[in-house]
């Protein structure tokens, strides 16, 4: 694995996130017209979509070409402090001019296994793919290496043929609906955004690779076919 590039604080790690934002997506704009682009939940993404969505950044980005989906939800209504939606919708998306009509929510109102079917036939509708490949995917990574809903040990993370699952967090909001592998690493850019010391242990499991006696974190597994993988850290994520 390639190592992260690190930066000194939150702040410059938005900043050098925005940097390949932009160059990603206007690469895929170039070549297709388009940028399908998954937005990550937590807290660690604040802080970049409060950039992209004020000067100088905001004019930087054809936001009339994208198209926004997210890597996982949690099940609760949209309007729900902690819907990923919300806080995408709250820190970016009313900030930027991008129709509604390119806002592909996950349902977290809905039954999470019928959330997940509906959000597959989404991705496949907007893309005319079986596999769609995405442009670029926003991820985080939780202390335990888990990744969008990904877990350790769940069976989520063994999905070969589904898109998008309903699958359980160990803490709340439990119920949760996330991508799935096959997707993940059928995108063409997967940018991964690592802040803070909690993460360091596995931040450095993910960064080694293989040859250990313990699974690899969620995080380790996704490796985009034939894509770009990106980590970006914070100083505080590297241990240091
Ligand atoms: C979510 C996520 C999840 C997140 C990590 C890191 O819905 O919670 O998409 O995978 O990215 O848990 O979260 P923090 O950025 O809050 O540490």
């Amino acid at each position: 694995m390639e190592p992260a590039r690190v930066f000194a604080d939150p702040a410059a790690l938005a900043e050098g996130a925005a940097v390949e934002i932009e160059r990603i997506v206007r690469r895929a704009i170039d070549n297709r017209g388009r940028a399908l682009v998954a937005l990550a939940g937590g807290s660690t993404p604040r802080g970049l979509y409060g950039r992209l969505g004020a000067e100088p950044w905001r004019s930087r980005i054809d936001w009339s070409c994208l198209e926004i989906f997210w890597g996982d939800e949690r099940c609760v209504p949209p309007t729900d402090s902690a819907s990923n939606y919300a806080m995408a919708k709250e820190a970016l998306l009313a900030r930027v001019p991008i129709p509604e009509r390119a806002v592909h929510r996950i349902d977290g109102e809905r039954a999470p296994k019928r959330a997940a079917a509906l959000y597959e036939e989404e991705l496949r509708r907007i893309t005319n793919l079986e596999l769609p490949r995405l442009d670029l995917v926003l991820l985080g990574m939780g202390a335990d290496g888990h990744t969008a809903s990904l877990f350790p040990g769940t069976a989520a993370l063994d999905e070969k043929e589904r898109l998008v699952v309903a699958t359980e967090a160990p803490a709340a909001p439990r119920d949760r609906v996330t991508l799935t592998l096959p997707m993940l690493n059928a995108a063409r850019a997967v940018l991964f955004l690592v802040q803070g010391g909690d993460k360091a242990p596995a931040l450095e499991r993910v960064l080694a690779g293989g040859e250990s006696p313990e699974p690899l974190p969620p995080a380790a597994r996704v490796r985009p076919r034939r894509g770009e993988l990106l980590w970006l850290a914070d100083r505080a994520a590297t241990g240091a």
